[in-house]
């Protein structure tokens, strides 16, 4: 079964880790009808809270022991309809010189000059605003957008004191953000349902002591890798220390570590279950107590139905396959989520949320990178010599500790796909797309070619061409060649700049001489011109397109800087080429190029340029247009 977001949602932040948006139906689903209080006791993004709020419309009590999540509480639940106007958010912006530990000071390097002073303003102006929940709105607005440019929303810094995966916002107009959200999203998010909501930022176990209610929804964390909210999300809670102006409290910024009250701690086996057994106990008042809890988790479902039963409760469960982050120690994907509904009424029948399967559906979000040129891919090795600076690959790999920034240029071959033998697939197969063909692997490449292509597979071959390696190629694959298409990277013309971002790869000359081969022995050809390297691509057009049967493909470098603050991190100069590079590719750049190229039928724009052109998106993958 498919699970999917709410519409409601849309807009919502679910940056966290752990969120059920996925799984408002089945919850929904067991809440009785006539339930008016309904207490959410491990709040998180609040997306349950928020959305029992505007989907029951019963009065939510919600709770977190993160000052971010309690944050979200206040604005999203607690308000009813309070907003932040015009004017004050022309106040909110206004230069204020401020005194105390500034944004700038401490997380210039992440936010950049600019958005870092927005934030200092705005941190100074916020105690102008009288209304306490206009001051959370204000505290909490730059954090949401802040939160929505990393990809993960569990940061941790690393010894160049970046955080995870090198995100920063040097390139992103936080301002102009932040006053969209506040303008055109939060009018659309926050709802009045009638009630007086609470929100709490107490522990889970003391808190069942003060509050009532009719249902009680318990989604604590796992006891599994990575579960520790109060560590992962501490940048959250610091940068929330920041703009309420006790940026002195937050200690080490880089540790990882967040000032929280005292609480139990779900994230180990021993105290999680005595957490259960005295949330249990303290929650005798409340008829319905739902856990959602999953199989990835260290304590079995079993466990916490056996708790309830002891304390008078009757147990129902329903499983819902979920795809997880791999957290357990079997390295599974699929786990099931699993509702434990523990009712105080012996007859307790929950009703269960059960759809029909839903039809298929086509995806709507426009493919990129090698998903607009093919199906799928396939790989054979980890690492590659040509050691690109701006290599995705590369970052990838080091990001999941699979490789370091020195070791990826070694190349491991994966014996493990040499053996593999493929089957016939819908549409193009791109090989390879995490490392190239160089004399070193080229054996094992043909090898598991030869496989591929044996069951009729269509494949698109793509390299920053080695001459021997595509005569090694042209020969043995000749008896495919309909089935193939090369596809050759050359994102400029001069050596030295090939040379400074592709450092290990061949020269111009080699790769035009084995284009030139691959045509004459009659295969289809075609050129890969991202990223392009500097301004003139037109002599690489120019010099290969005679030898081009197929297409030419320009694009811009995807998230340069950010790949290379992971791939050389700490590098300025580099940094500093990436400006020069990114500044001289601008609109007017773009503009030309297009006048120049648009009516070229060789010619064909990657996701990247079709996005700044505004030139119609595919919507589905491998259509190679
Ligand atoms: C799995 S998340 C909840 C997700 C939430 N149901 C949603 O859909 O957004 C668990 C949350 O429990 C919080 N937490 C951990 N220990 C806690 C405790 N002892 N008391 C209160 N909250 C706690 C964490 O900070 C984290 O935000
Ligand atoms: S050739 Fe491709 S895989 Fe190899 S380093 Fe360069 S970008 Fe990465």
């Amino acid at each position: 079964m498919k699970l999917t977001i709410p519409k409601y949602l849309k807009g919502f932040p679910r940056n966290y880790y752990g969120n059920k948006a996925r799984l408002m139906n089945h919850i929904f689903a067991v809440i009785p009808k006539h339930a008016k209080v309904f207490i959410d006791l491990f709040g998180g993004a609040m997306v349950t809270g928020y959305s029992a709020k505007r989907m029951l419309g019963v009065k939510v009590i919600t709770n977190d022991i993160l000052r971010y999540s309690y944050l979200k509480g206040k604005v999203f639940i607690a308000n009813n309809g309070t907003l932040l106007s015009d004017e004050d958010l022309k106040m909110l912006c206004a230069p204020n010189a401020r005194k105390g530990i500034s944004a700038r000071k401490l997380y210039g390097h992440i936010f950049g000059k600019k958005n870092a002073t927005f934030i200092d303003n705005w941190t100074a102006n916020i105690p102008k605003l009288s209304d306490p929940i206009k001051r959370d709105i204000a505290v909490l607005i730059p954090i949401i957008c802040t939160n929505k440019h990393f990809r993960f929303a569990a940061t941790h810094f690393s010894s160049n004191e970046m955080p995870t995966g090198g995100m920063q916002l040097w390139e992103v107009d936080l301002q102009e953000d932040v006053i969209r959200y506040a303008k055109e999203i939060l009018p659309k998010l926050v709802c009045d349902n009638g009630k007086d909501n609470e929100v709490y930022n107490q522990d889970s176990v003391e808190l069942l002591n003060k509050v009532k209610g009719d249902v009680l929804y318990v989604d604590s964390p796992y006891v599994c890798r990575g579960s520790r909210y109060e560590d992962n999300y501490s940048f959250w809670d610091d940068i929330s220390k920041v703009l309420t102006n006790k940026a002195d409290e937050i200690g080490n910024r880089y540790d990882g570590k967040c000032v929280t009250i005292p609480y139990t701690d779900f994230t180990t086996r021993a105290s999680s279950l005595l957490g259960f057994t005295e949330i249990l106990k303290r929650a005798k008042h409340i008829p319905l107590v739902i856990f959602s809890y999953n199989t990835t988790s260290d304590i079995a479902v079993e466990e916490i139905a056996n708790i309830a039963n002891v304390y008078g409760r009757t147990v129902t469960t329903q499983s819902i396959k979920y795809h997880r982050p791999i957290t357990n120690k079997a390295n599974n994907r699929d786990t099931n989520e699993v509702l434990i509904v523990c009712s105080n009424d012996p007859n307790y029948k929950p009703t269960f949320y059960n759809p029909e399967p839903e039809p298929p559906t086509v995806p709507t979000k426009a493919p990129h990178g090698t998903k607009e040129w093919a199906k799928s891919n396939i790989n054979c090795c980890q690492g590659c010599s040509n050691d690109c600076q701006y290599c995705y690959a590369k970052s990838f790999a080091i990001r999941f500790d699979r490789s370091t920034p020195k070791s990826w240029k070694n190349i491991q071959i994966r014996k493990e796909v040499l053996s593999k033998k493929f089957n016939k697939r819908s549409g193009t197969i791109m090989f390879p797309t995490s490392h190239d063909i160089v004399p070193e692997n080229v054996d094992a490449c043909i090898k598991v070619l030869k496989s591929i292509l044996s069951t009729g597979n269509k494949v698109l071959i793509v390299s920053k061409p080695n001459f021997k390696c595509i005569k090694k190629l042209c020969s043995e694959l000749k008896e495919y060649r309909k089935q193939i298409l090369f596809r050759f990277t050359i994102g400029s013309a001069n050596n030295k700049t090939l040379k400074y971002w592709e450092p290990g790869a061949p020269s111009f000359q080699e790769r035009l001489n084995a284009l030139k081969y691959a045509h004459k022995q009659g295969f289809k050809t075609s050129l890969s011109c991202e990223p392009m390297l500097d301004g003139n691509i037109h002599e690489v057009i120019r010099k290969c397109r005679p030898f081009v049967t197929d297409s030419i493909w320009l694009g811009l470098a995807n998230k340069l800087r950010q790949a290379l603050s992971i791939n050389v991190p700490g590098d300025k100069k580099i940094q500093k080429r990436a400006t020069e590079l990114i500044e001289l590719q601008d609109d007017d750049f773009v503009q030309k190029l297009y006048k120049t190229y648009k009516n070229d039928s060789l010619i064909k724009w990657k996701d990247s340029l079709k996005k700044r052109l505004g030139l119609e998106q595919p919507t589905e993958r491998g259509l190679d247009v």
